[in-house]
């Protein structure tokens, strides 16, 4: 009896010594083939512990999906934020995720709790924010980095002001004390392009590049994390370069890491003490880097429901694009079948659109003639069916 429930105990256990080594949110201790990147960003950003108050500082960084941008602005913050420290320099670093936070009011609320964490949530204009954020930075004599990461997902609608009034704080409001530095972060490689002539000459042409990573390069990272996720002996040969080959054709780290976080889920499933081969290319068949988890799990319930009905349109017909007419008919039984209530065909419209310019879904145009056209809707990298199921998934456990 006893032998047994200790071997039931012994097979429940797991693989992973600690999994949240592999999720996104953690910053690991080094930062392999990013040595370059956080060295530039730590020189360009010294002055401004050297002489605080004195320069400020706004870089951009671009690159491709998972290539450590977001990971490299961290770890350059916390040494920052160290070695401010020792020297008795009151600097903050604010990392604020624009995805997250789409308007520029959640975003200044943000960054005016990071400076007052007891600021309440709501019963103040974007001004009064920034107002608010500039009399404490006078009062605590505070330097900080402000961190715009994923700064795409509010350059259409508002962000330029937002940019435009955060850049002029330092000249206008603070007697031309510099204590606000920037960093943008952006995935596309041409983000200068986008902006207005005004803002662009606020912006130095202080331009971080960060390319994909090569197959070799992933596996030096993977290796490093394995170390740090996983018990010894656990991965079987092969596994760490079958995962980084496969992700090297977008050289996207995360990709790599959540194969390898499924890889040893479905090994644990199984109740096998290690990981082979097999468990990746199952894990491969289930992802897609195009969908990361955490990118499609913030957005919000309609959302999810909408790109549902998208994908059910899309492997019920088989075709490569479905009419929005369709999809909103589907979208509709969805929703009784979610028990939610559906939007107005405008709303639909308006979250079909934001769903277009974050580049989720595509949308064309067909048909000639003003009463002819139509818009149809696709997937265009996403495979409509590994998208279904995990919408159906994440939509159950909400
Ligand atoms: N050089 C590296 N060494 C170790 N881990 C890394 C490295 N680069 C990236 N990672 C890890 O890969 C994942 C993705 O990195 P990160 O979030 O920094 O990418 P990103 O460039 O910000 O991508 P996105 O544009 O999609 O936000 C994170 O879990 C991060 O810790
Ligand atoms: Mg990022």
């Amino acid at each position: 009896m006893e032998v047994d429930m200790l071997e039931g105990r012994f097979q429940r256990a797991s693989l992973f010594k600690d999994e949240s080594k592999l999720s996104v949110f953690y910053v690991p201790e080094s930062l392999p083939h990013r040595e370059n990147e956080l060295r530039q960003l730590l020189n360009t950003f010294k002055p401004i512990i050297d002489s605080p108050g004195i320069i400020n500082r706004i870089v951009l960084i671009t690159g491709p999906v998972g290539t450590g941008k977001t990971a490299v602005a961290k770890k350059a913050g916390m040494l920052l934020c160290d070695a401010a420290k020792r020297r008795g320099v009151n600097l903050n670093y604010v990392h604020i995720n624009c995805r997250r936070e789409k308007t520029n009011f959640l975003i200044l609320l943000q960054l005016a709790r990071s400076i007052i964490p007891s600021i309440p949530n709501r019963g103040y204009s974007p001004a009064e924010l920034l107002n608010i954020i500039v009399e404490s930075i006078k009062d605590k004599d505070a330097s900080i980095i402000l961190v715009l990461d994923e700064i795409d997902y509010v350059i259409n609608t508002s962000g330029e002001e937002l940019i435009y009034d955060l850049t002029r704080v330092n000249d206008e409001k603070l007697n031309g004390k510099q204590p606000l530095s920037i960093i943008l972060i952006s995935k596309n490689d041409n983000f200068q392009a986008m902006l207005d002539e005004s803002i662009l000459s606020l912006i130095p042409p202080l331009n971080i590049k960060f390319h994909p990573y090569t197959a070799l390069q992933l596996e030096s990272i993977l290796e490093a994390r394995v170390k740090e996720a996983f018990y010894p002996s656990t991965i079987s040969p092969g596994v760490i370069s079958l995962i980084a080959d496969i992700a090297s054709e977008w050289g996207d780290a995360r990709y790599a890491l959540e194969l390898l976080w499924r890889a040893g889920k479905y090994a644990e499933e199984e109740g096998v003490f290690k990981i082979f081969p097999e468990h990746v290319r199952k894990a491969r068949a289930d992802t897609c880097p195009e969908i990361s988890k955490e990118f499609i799990l913030s957005l919000d319930r309609n959302d999810k429901l909408i790109l549902l009905a998208i994908t059910r349109s899309l492997t019920r017909s088989g075709a490569a694009y479905a009419p929005i007419g369709l999809i909103e008919r589907v979208y509709r039984l969805i929703c009784e079948e979610y028990s939610e209530r559906p939007r107005s065909h405008t709303q639909i419209w308006e979250r079909v659109r934001v769903l277009s310019r974050i580049g989720l879904i595509t949308t064309r145009i067909t048909g000639k003639g003003a009463r002819g056209k139509s818009t149809i809707i696709g997937l265009e990298e996403i495979p409509a069916e590994v998208l279904e199921k995990e919408l159906t998934g994440w939509l159950k456990n909400e």
